[in-house]
């Protein structure tokens, strides 16, 4: 697995730290609401699991895998929901937590959907963003990286469902996903 990964670009040390840093953020908004936080599957296992357990203050964790269809520009397609979060959202302080942040469409159709169903606030925590790909505006509350246009996977993010399972976020060598 490593010998498929050009150069790391995240460190386990650098998202250790950049989760403290954005769970304490998080915790001066929320620690009186007990927010539902929401992990967008798959992608934002990992990244979750490590963000809850740096909140010190109560909360509750659901889970949603979500795809649209169409990409790039296209952003009337439907939102499709493939396997959906059990936890009633209406009153609710929701914090949706995504791996990455990329053309915005996903994001974009999920957050409304939500405030659909009642939330009373939605809010968004990304570990990455691709400022360079987006196509439709989103706007996020938490950031943890801004980077390049490049093929990352590890720490949740996939390649044909594999590398998840990396400690670090890396770059794909180009031979890889190329052959
Ligand atoms: C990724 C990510 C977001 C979406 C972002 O999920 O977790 O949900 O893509 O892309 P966008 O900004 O261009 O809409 P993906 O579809 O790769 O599924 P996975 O998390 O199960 O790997």
């Amino acid at each position: 697995m490593k010998n498929d990964v050009e150069r790391i670009l995240l460190t386990k040390e650098q998202i250790d730290e950049k989760v403290k840093s954005l769970a304490k953020e998080i915790k001066g908004a929320y620690k009186d609401k007990n927010p539902l936080i929401l992990c967008i599957l798959k992608g934002s296992f990992i990244f979750t699991s490590d963000l809850v357990r740096a909140l010190d203050f109560p909360c509750e964790v659901d889970f949603m895998q979500v795809s649209s269809y169409g990409s790039g520009a296209v952003t009337t397609g439907e939102l499709v929901i493939k396997k959906d979060c059990s936890t009633p959202l209406f009153g609710r302080d929701v914090i949706v937590v995504e791996d990455i942040l990329d053309t915005g469409v996903t994001l974009s159709k999920l957050m409304p959907t939500l405030i659909e169903r009642g939330a009373n606030s939605v809010a968004l925590c990304v570990l990455l963003n691709k400022p360079e790909r987006r196509t439709v505006e989103v706007n996020a509350d938490y950031i943890g990286f801004d980077i390049e246009n490049e093929f990352v996977v590890g720490y949740g993010l996939d390649y044909a469902e594999k590398y998840r399972n990396l400690p670090y976020v890396g770059i794909l060598k180009r031979e890889i996903y190329e052959k």
